[in-house]
């Protein structure tokens, strides 16, 4: 029964993840996907690794268009807005990306998933709440009528942190 349970949320995550970041359903992740199943022979530790290591992708490809848009004019803050939606959605879904057995210390060069994550959930589950709750923040400012940049500069900068409190407690970078 546990094991089901499992597989709808996991299901569950998937269908939220695909249907806010295009990018993850349109074959964007098939070499990604690729690689991994070369190193990990289990076919749902291969998928499950796969996926969240997409969907930090998309949360990164996210960052870069409102960095774009601070920096280089691209876009507007509706884009903005945009954007800081689709890492709040993915941010949701992020804690249930990380099954048990799916870490580092099994499947070292193919992913930065610390043990820390499996040993503190809470915590790990309270980092991403964060990065929620700031992208949250920065969409709304976005959205705000004549937002100027320092506004929305300042909610990046929150939503920036929420990355690098979680990626130094909980992440290893992988080598390229
Ligand atoms: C709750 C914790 C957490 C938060 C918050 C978080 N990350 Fe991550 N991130 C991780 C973990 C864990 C990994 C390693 C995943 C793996 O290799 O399986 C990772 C990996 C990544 C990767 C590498 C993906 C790849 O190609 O393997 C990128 C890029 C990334 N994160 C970007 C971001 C950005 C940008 C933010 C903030 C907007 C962010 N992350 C917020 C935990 C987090």
């Amino acid at each position: 029964m546990k094991a089901l349970t499992g597989l709808v949320i996991g299901a569950f995550a998937l269908t939220a993840l695909t249907t806010t970041t295009p990018a993850l359903a349109d074959g964007h992740g098939h070499k990604l996907m690729e690689q991994v199943e070369m190193k990990v022979e289990n076919k749902a530790h291969a998928g499950a690794i796969a996926k969240r290591r997409m969907a930090m992708r998309a949360i990164g490809g996210n960052m870069k268009t409102i960095g774009g848009y601070l920096k280089a004019n691209k876009g507007t803050p509706a884009d903005v807005a945009k954007s800081a939606t689709a890492i709040a959605n993915i941010a949701k879904v992020v804690p249930g990306l990380f099954p048990a057995g799916t870490g580092l210390t099994r499947y070292p060069a193919v992913t930065g998933a610390k043990p820390e994550i499996f040993a503190d959930s809470a915590g790990f589950k309270k980092a991403s709440m964060m990065m929620a709750s700031a992208a949250e923040n920065l969409a709304k400012v976005a959205a705000a009528p004549n937002v100027g940049k320092k506004e929305i500069g300042m909610a990046f900068g929150g939503l920036g942190k929420s990355c690098g409190s979680c990626h130094k407690v909980y992440r290893k970078k992988l080598k390229k």
